[in-house]
């Protein structure tokens, strides 16, 4: 599959060398075509593998990742206050509407994102999104990358997103008390 990968820092790196490990045809995009962090990222990959603008790694994909700073995101600076009404998620689905917006992978650091076996045991990634079919696509990226189908929490639309992206505070507060990334949730039932 072709997919672009929005943004230059260690979760950009990390999933756009993923998915050209696990078979796929990658651009990374930044700010500017000769960005040096994307054109040492794809020089670095045997093949499949090349660096452009933001606009280059988008009209490339089938797939878009978003990888980039969560302000650069949107615009208006993000408040890590608890939001009752709003996600970015959901701001950027209003932005495009026409694009199949599907929330996933911001509940963890990005060595367990694209090798969940970083962490032992059973645990969880989620899904929010309005569109089932784009929600399909990405659960089989996941799992491409080692997420077990019963990993792969589908949480509803994407207003869900909200509690995704309020998780963080939690996540921030567990990587000071336990002085590591190398962890994750699981949610039992
Ligand atoms: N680090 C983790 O493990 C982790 C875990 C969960 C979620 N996240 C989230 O993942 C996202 C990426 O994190 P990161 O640490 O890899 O990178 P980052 O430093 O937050 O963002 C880097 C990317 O954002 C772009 N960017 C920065 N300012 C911009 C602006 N004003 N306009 C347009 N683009 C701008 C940069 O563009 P250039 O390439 O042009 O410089 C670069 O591609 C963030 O939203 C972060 O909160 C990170």
């Amino acid at each position: 599959m072709r997919v672009g990968v929005l943004g230059t820092g260690m979760v950009g790196v990390a999933l756009a060398t993923r998915l050209v490990e696990v078979g796929h045809d990658v651009v990374m995009g930044s700010r500017t075509p000769d960005n040096e962090k994307a054109m040492a990222w794809a020089a670095s990959q045997p093949e499949r593998a090349a660096a452009g603008t933001f606009a280059d790694a988008a009209s490339h994909g089938e797939v878009v990742v978003n990888a980039t700073s969560g302000i650069a995101s949107y615009g208006p600076p993000i408040s890590l206050e608890p939001v009752a009404g709003d996600s970015l998620a959901e701001q950027i689905q209003r932005a495009f509407p026409a694009a199949r917006v599907v929330k996933t992978l911001n509940t963890m650091n990005c060595d367990v994102m694209v090798r969940p076996s970083t962490v032992p045991g059973e645990h969880d990634v989620f899904l929010a999104g309005n569109d089932v079919a784009a929600k399909g696509t990405v659960r089989a990226l996941l799992e491409e990358f080692g997420w077990p189908p019963t990993s792969v929490r589908d949480v509803g639309d994407v207003t869900a997103a909200r509690g995704l992206e309020m998780y963080l505070v939690l996540w921030i507060a567990l990587r000071m008390t336990l002085g590591h990334n190398a962890f994750n949730i699981r949610v039992v039932t």
